[in-house]
C-alpha cells in the first residue's frame, strides 16, 4: 500500500508546530464565490482538500470566523467558532455564528482532521462581506432623465443614453469606500474619469417589478481626499429596451416592458480614518444631460457621435452648468433590492481579426475566426463627421456576402461618427451585444488594417470546470463548439441564442442543456440567480413559463410541457451537482404547486392522453422541437416528463428530510408509469399513439408530418427517465436501435429527444450505436455541422450545407444554439464515464464506454465541488489503460473494461493485492473497483 507518513513541521514565526496530517483546506468559497459580497444571512461555506495520502478523508473540521484577520492569525474568532465538528462536510456548511450586520466583513479559515483523527494545518484566510441588507440601508433615490420623446425612427424607437454626474468633497483621509450601485436599465459607473469594475450589462436581468440586483465595488483606491467626480451612463437595457421577438410577431408592446425611463440608484459610502463616515447618494442634485450615445439597445445596437462627446465629464472641474437637475422617481414598495447572486458578464477574451476583405460599395468584411457573443473595438482614423457603420453576421452566403436575414428584427447595427482626431480614435459600444463572427464595415476612408476591428468576447464569468478531448479531431471540434455555444449563451440568463431578436431564457433549452453546462463550467452561482428569475416568473396557474425572465413578448405565450419542467429539472441538477439543498427548500412550495398543476391537468388519470394540451399555443406545446420525420406526440412526452419530475421531487423531498412527501411523489411516479404503460404501449410494450386524435395536426408544431408513438425520441426519453421496468427498458433499447437502423443509421431527434438519445443507447448496452451516431457526418448529425464548417452548435441539424446554402434563415436559423449540444452530457457521463452518485460528487462512478471504432482514447477532467476528478482511457492493441484521479474525501467506483478480470492491474500490480482497492463482482464486461482519493493507473486486457 502506498502510504506517505506525514509529519509536517510548519514554521510559524518563532514557534514551530508539529502537524500530524498534511490534510489542508484550499479554494475557500462563500456562496460559491471567492471572497464575495453577499446578503445571505447564513452564507454557505465550502472548501476543497489537498493531501498526498491516498484514500484520505476528512473526519472533522473546525471553522473560525472573525471580524479581523489578526484575530484569525491568533486562532481567535469573535463571530463564530464552530469548534470541532465531526463529519466529512466540506461544502454547503452554513455559517452559524453571531448575526451579521450590513457591511460587516467576515474573515474565515478552516482546518480538517484526517481519516486517522489527526488535524491538518489551517487554511489560508478567506473573507466575505455583507452588503446592504434592508431597504432602509439605502439612502439613495432613483434618479433619471426622461428622454423617451427623443427616440426617432419608425421601426426602432431608440432614445439617447442619459449621463449623470456629481462632484463631492471628501473631507478626511479615506480608510475604506464602497460603491453600492444599481439601475433599472443598464449602467456604467465612473469615478474620477475611470470606469468602475469589470462587469458589463449590470445590474443584470430580473423581473424588475419584483426585484433588482445591485453591485458592490471596493472603490477605496478610486477616491482621494478633496474633490471627486462621480458619473454614470444609463441605457434602456432589458428594462425599457426591445425584448425578444415582440416586434417580429406584432405584439402590442415591443419595448418598455418594465418601465420607460432608465433609472439609477447609487450610494457611495466612505469611512474615514478618523472613524467618521460619509454617504453620497443619488438625488436630484446630480446633473444630467444626453450627448454622444444617440442610441443604445441590446438587440438593435448602439450609435455614438464622437462630436458630441463630453470630454472629461466624469472628472473634477468639468463645466456642467448647461446640464440640468436629475428627476427623482418613486420606488416600488414591493420591489426587492438585493446583492447580485450570479456571475457578472465580463470580457472573456479578445479576438484578432483573421482577414479583411474589400466588398462592393467601399465596404470591408472582417472575419474574427469564431462565432461568439460580444462586441468589437473599432480603431479608425478619418475626418470629422465620417460615419462608420458596423453590421454583424454569423455566417456568409456561399458567394461570400454577409448573411443577416437570420437576425430577423434585431437591427444589430452599431454606428460611430468620427470627430476627426489626428491620432485616430477607438470606440467600443457599452450597452449592446451581438452574436457574430463577421463584421461588415462601411465608411472607412482608406483600406483598414486588420487591427481596425477586434472582437471582444463577453460572457457570464462562470469559472471553467471541465475539459474533454479524444484522439478524434471531429469530436474535439464538436466539444469546442459546445463550449463556445455555452459561452455565447450564458449571458446573465441562459439564452437560446445571442444574435437574433430573441435572446430569451428559454426554459426548454435551459433544462435540456443544464447538465451539459455543469460539466463545462461552474454554474452554481449562475443558476442561483436564474432559478430566482424562473420562480419569479411562475405563472398564476403555477405552471412555469416558456422563458424567464420576461413578461410575454407574444400575447399567446404561456407554458409548454418539456419547457416548464425546467422549474424542477434545473434545481434538481443544481442539487445533484453541488449538494445544494437550500435551492430545494427555497423553491419547494413553488415546485409543489407546479406538480399540483400537472396533477390537475391529468384529471386524476396520471397520463396525458392525446390532445391534453389543446388550449395552449402552439397546441400541445413545442414538443420535440426541430425533430426530423414523424412527430412524437407532445402528450406522450408530457406524460414522461411528468413522471420524470415526480421522481425528482421524491429524491429532493428526501434530501430535505420530507420523508412523507418523498413517499407521496414516489407513489405518483408509480401511478404515472402504470398509466403511461396502459395508454401508450401495446401488449408487447411497443409504443403507440392514437394519431387520429390529432386530426390533420392543425395547430401543432409540424403537425402535418403526422404523429407516431414508436419513435427514437419516445424510447430515448422513456429509458432516460426510468419510465419502464427493466425488461421493457431493454426492449425499448432494442426498438431504439431498430428505429435508428431503419432510418439509415441516423438520428431523428429534436430538442427533447437529443439529450437522452445516446445515454439511452449506452444504458441499454448499445454504446456501439451511440458512437456510430456521434461519429456520423451525415445529415442529421453533430458531425454534419462540423464538416459543414460549424464552430458553434446550430439550431437546426441543417442550418447550412456547403454548396447548397441555408435553410430557413428568415424564420429561425441560429448558428449559436446549445440545445443539440446537450450531447455533452453523454460525452462526460458515458464516453469519459463520470457520473455523480451521492449529491455533490461525494461518491461517483467512472464507467467509460470504450469505442470500438473511430476513437482510441478519451480524456476528461471535471472540477467538482469536492475537487478535481479526471479520467483518461486509451486502447493499446488488446490492452486498455484507465487513469483516474479521485478527489480527497470522495469515493469512486471505477468500472474497468476487461474480458478477463484477472488481467486488471493498478500500477502494474494485481488489483486484488492492493488493500486500498475494494474489488467488486465482475459483470457485463467490467470489473468494478471502489477507491478513495488518489491517482490510479489501471490496465486490463479487453
Ligand atoms: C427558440 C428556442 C425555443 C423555441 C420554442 C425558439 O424560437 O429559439 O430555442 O425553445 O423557440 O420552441
Amino acid at each position: 500500500m502506498l502510504f506517505i507518513a506525514c509529519i509536517i513541521t510548519l514554521q510559524l514565526g518563532a514557534k514551530s508546530v508539529v502537524m500530524a496530517s498534511d490534510l489542508k483546506p484550499v479554494n475557500l468559497r462563500t456562496e460559491y464565490k471567492v471572497n464575495p459580497v453577499t446578503d445571505v444571512g447564513k452564507p454557505r461555506l465550502s472548501w476543497e482538500l489537498t493531501s498526498l495520502v491516498r484514500g484520505q478523508t476528512q473526519s472533522a473540521y473546525q471553522l473560525l470566523v472573525a471580524s479581523s484577520p489578526e484575530q484569525l492569525v491568533a486562532d481567535k474568532a469573535d463571530l463564530w467558532n464552530s469548534n470541532k465538528v465531526a463529519g466529512n462536510a466540506t461544502n454547503q456548511v452554513e455559517y452559524a455564528g453571531k448575526p451579521l450586520a450590513a457591511r460587516a466583513i467576515c474573515y474565515w479559515k478552516v482546518r480538517s482532521w484526517d481519516k486517522n483523527g489527526e488535524p491538518g494545518p489551517w487554511s489560508a484566510i478567506a473573507k466575505w462581506e455583507m452588503g446592504l441588507l434592508t431597504k432602509s440601508d439605502w439612502k439613495a433615490e432613483w434618479i433619471g432623465n426622461d428622454l423617451t420623446a427623443l427616440g426617432k425612427g419608425k421601426t426602432y424607437h431608440l432614445p439617447p443614453a442619459p449621463f449623470f454626474r456629481k462632484e463631492t468633497q471628501l473631507k478626511g483621509l479615506i480608510k475604506r469606500a464602497r460603491l453600492y450601485v444599481t439601475s433599472l436599465g443598464l449602467y456604467e459607473f465612473q469615478i474620477n474619469g475611470k470606469r468602475v469594475g469589470k462587469d458589463y450589462f449590470t445590474p443584470g436581468w430580473t423581473d424588475y417589478n419584483k426585484r433588482v440586483y445591485y453591485q458592490t465595488y471596493d472603490v477605496t483606491a478610486n477616491l482621494k481626499t478633496g474633490k471627486n467626480a462621480l458619473g454614470a451612463i444609463l441605457s434602456d437595457g432589458w428594462y425599457a429596451g426591445y425584448l425578444g421577438y415582440a416586434l417580429l410577431v406584432g405584439n402590442p408592446v415591443v419595448r418598455n416592458f418594465y418601465g420607460s425611463v432608465p433609472l439609477l440608484k447609487a450610494q457611495l459610502e466612505v469611512d474615514y480614518t478618523n472613524g467618521e463616515k460619509e454617504i453620497i447618494t443619488t438625488d436630484q442634485s446630480w446633473k444630467t444631460n444626453h450627448g454622444p450615445i444617440l442610441e443604445a439597445d441590446i438587440l438593435n445596437g448602439e450609435t455614438h457621435n464622437a462630436n458630441l462627446d463630453f470630454d472629461n465629464w466624469s472628472i473634477v472641474g468639468y463645466d456642467d452648468s448647461k446640464w440640468k437637475k436629475s428627476g427623482t422617481y418613486p420606488d416600488k414598495a414591493e420591489r426587492k433590492i438585493e446583492v447580485y447572486p450570479g456571475n457578472p458578464i465580463q470580457v472573456f477574451q479578445e479576438l484578432k481579426a483573421k482577414t479583411v476583405t474589400p466588398k462592393s460599395g467601399g465596404k470591408y468584411l472582417f472575419d474574427l475566426g469564431q462565432n461568439f457573443a460580444g462586441v468589437v473595438r473599432l480603431k479608425v482614423k478619418g475626418n470629422k463627421g465620417d460615419t462608420i457603420r458596423l453590421k454583424f453576421g454569423e455566417v456568409l452566403f456561399p458567394n461570400g456576402e454577409l448573411m443577416t436575414e437570420n437576425l430577423r428584427k434585431a437591427r444589430a447595427t452599431d454606428t460611430y461618427i468620427l470627430k476627426g482626431s489626428k491620432d485616430g480614435e477607438t470606440w467600443t459600444p457599452k450597452f449592446t451585444y451581438h452574436g457574430f463572427q463577421y463584421v461588415e464595415v462601411a465608411g472607412f476612408r482608406t483600406p483598414p488594417r486588420l487591427d481596425a476591428i477586434t472582437g471582444i468576447v463577453l460572457t457570464s464569468a462562470t469559472p471553467s470546470t471541465g475539459s474533454f478531448s479524444t484522439d478524434n479531431l471531429l469530436i474535439n471540434k464538436l466539444y469546442q463548439n459546445i463550449v463556445w455555444t455555452q459561452r455565447s449563451n450564458y449571458f446573465d440568463v441562459p439564452t437560446d441564442c445571442p444574435q437574433r431578436d430573441e435572446r430569451l431564457g428559454w426554459t426548454g433549452d435551459a433544462q435540456a442543456y443544464v447538465q451539459s453546462a455543469a460539466f463545462n463550467t461552474d454554474i452554481s452561482a449562475f443558476y442561483t440567480k436564474w432559478l430566482v428569475d424562473l420562480n419569479d416568473a411562475q405563472r398564476a396557474d403555477h405552471s412555469y413559463p416558456i422563458y424567464a425572465p420576461a413578461p410575454n413578448v407574444r400575447k399567446t405565450d404561456t407554458y409548454s410541457p418539456g419547457w416548464s419542467e425546467a422549474g424542477i429539472i434545473c434545481p434538481y441538477t443544481i442539487y445533484k451537482t453541488y449538494g445544494d439543498t437550500r435551492v430545494i427548500r427555497e423553491f419547494w412550495p413553488n415546485m409543489v404547486a407546479y406538480l399540483k398543476f400537472m396533477e390537475a391537468k391529468s384529471k386524476g388519470d396520471y397520463v396525458y392522453k392525446e390532445g391534453s394540451f389543446e388550449e395552449i399555443s402552439p397546441k400541445g406545446g413545442f414538443g420535440d422541437w426541430l425533430s426530423v420525420g414523424k412527430k412524437t406526440p407532445p402528450d406522450m412526452l408530457a406524460t414522461m416528463y411528468y413522471g420524470y419530475v415526480a421522481s425528482m421531487m421524491a429524491e429532493m423531498a428526501k434530501a430535505i428530510g420530507k420523508q412523507d412527501e418523498s413517499a407521496y411523489y414516489t407513489t405518483i411516479f408509480t401511478k404515472i408509469k402504470q398509466a403511461f404503460l396502459a395508454h401508450y404501449t401495446d401488449e408487447t410494450g411497443k409504443f403507440k399513439t392514437n394519431s387520429a386524435a390529432y386530426g390533420n395536426g392543425d395547430g401543432y408544431v409540424d403537425g402535418d408530418m403526422g404523429f407516431a408513438g414508436h419513435t427514437q425520441t419516445a424510447y430515448a426519453n422513456a429509458i432516460y427517465m426510468h419510465m419502464l421496468k427493466p425488461d421493457l427498458t431493454q426492449k425499448a433499447g432494442n426498438w431504439l436501435v431498430e428505429l435508428i437502423k431503419a432510418n439509415n443509421n441516423k438520428l431523428s431527434t429534436g430538442f427533447l429527444g437529443v439529450k437522452p438519445l445516446l445515454p439511452a443507447l449506452s444504458s441499454t448496452g448499445h454504446s456501439d450505436e451511440a458512437y456510430n451516431l456521434l461519429l456520423s457526418t451525415d445529415y442529421p448529425s453533430w458531425g454534419f455541422e462540423v464538416v459543414n464548417g460549424a464552430n458553434t452548435i446550430w439550431e437546426r441539424w441543417n442550418s447550412y450545407i456547403k454548396g447548397k446554402g441555408f435553410e430557413n434563415n428568415a424564420g429561425m436559423n441560429s448558428f449559436n444554439h446549445y440545445a443539440f449540444g446537450s450531447v455533452n452530457e453523454w460525452l462526460f457521463e458515458y464516453a469519459a464515464g463520470i457520473q455523480v452518485g451521492e449529491a455533490g460528487y461525494r461518491t461517483f462512478t467512472i464507467k467509460p464506454e470504450i469505442a470500438r471504432l473511430g476513437i482510441k482514447q478519451v480524456k476528461a477532467t471535471y472540477h467538482s465541488i469536492n475537487g478535481m476528478i479526471t479520467t483518461a482511457w486509451k486502447k493499446d492493441g488488446s490492452s486498455i489503460q484507465v487513469q483516474v484521479t479521485v478527489p480527497i474525501n470522495t469515493i469512486a467506483t471505477v468500472f474497468i473494461p476487461t474480458i478477463n478480470p484477472t488481467t486488471v492491474l493498478e500500477a502494474g500490480k494485481a488489483v486484488k493485492t492492493n488493500s486500498a482497492i475494494t474489488v467488486k463482482a465482475y459483470k457485463d464486461g467490467y470489473l468494478p473497483v471502489e477507491i478513495g482519493s488518489g491517482v490510479y493507473q489501471f490496465t486490463s486486457q479487453n
